[in-house]
């Protein structure tokens, strides 16, 4: 049997500490100032105490008092006060470029809530934003205009960025939704978070984020989770 593959990566770890349980099962949390991952990165955590062997991959979703709002965590028994052992921030996240003035951010098939920490970034730097995804979160601020799925093509032509958060297994679909005959129409620059299960975060290299990338293995968890949409087409 090969021996395991470990890297020893910079990396920073620390405590932080669950304070409070969202309806949409999202969590704050609080933790060091330098651990609080930007949009699209995201933390490995831990509960201590707990016999689960494998972390749970956290991400930004607002900031929120002495930490962050993590964007929603299904299946997991965590509660207000849980100690948490941190890892991160990781991976590769969103930027959107100076440019910008029109920013679509589309949630193709899952909650917007990892979306959501850039509303505040693209306001800032005084460009519209339309949020498209069928589910609702309860922190969108007026000035950001909602729309449902159904518009997504039409919001996706107006914009000159988009981000996008779609998972691994609905990546085909989603080819076929924004695909090259949408090129010619596309914004300037759109970028894509995909989702998958990262259980390693990449410190014993697992494979388990595994996507073929132009026939070359990627690993979500650190070439990722965000990619530049033409790297996806
Ligand atoms: S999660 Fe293990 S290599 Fe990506």
């Amino acid at each position: 049997m090969p021996p395991l593959r470990v890297n020893i990566s910079p990396m920073k770890l620390g405590a932080g500490q669950l304070f409070e349980i969202y309806l949409d099962c999202s969590f704050g949390v609080i933790c060091p100032p330098e651990l609080i991952p930007s949009p699209g990165q995201y933390l490995l955590a831990h509960a201590g105490g707990s016999d689960s062997p494998l972390a749970v991959p956290v991400f930004f979703s607002d900031s929120a008092p002495n930490g962050f709002r993590s964007a929603p965590l299904r299946n997991i028994d965590w509660q207000p006060g849980t100690r948490l052992n941190l890892r991160g921030p990781l991976g590769h996240g969103f930027s959107i470029p100076q440019f910008a003035r029109k920013v679509a951010l589309i949630a193709f098939d899952e909650s917007p809530a990892r979306l959501h920490g850039l509303i505040s970034i693209a306001l800032r730097q005084g460009s519209e934003v339309v949020l498209v995804s069928n589910s609702i979160i309860d922190n969108v601020p007026e000035d950001v205009e909602v729309q449902p799925i159904q518009a997504m093509l039409e919001i996706y032509q107006w914009a000159d960025y988009a981000a996008f958060d779609v998972g691994r297994e609905n990546l085909k679909p989603w080819r076929e939704k924004f695909g090259r005959k949408e090129q010619a129409k596309s914004p300037r620059e759109a970028q894509v978070l995909v989702r998958a299960p990262m259980p390693c975060g990449a410190l014993a290299e697992c494979g388990v984020c595994a996507l073929t990338i132009r026939h070359e293995w990627k690993m979500i968890c650190k070439d990722g989770p965000v990619f530049a949409m033409k790297d996806l087409l």
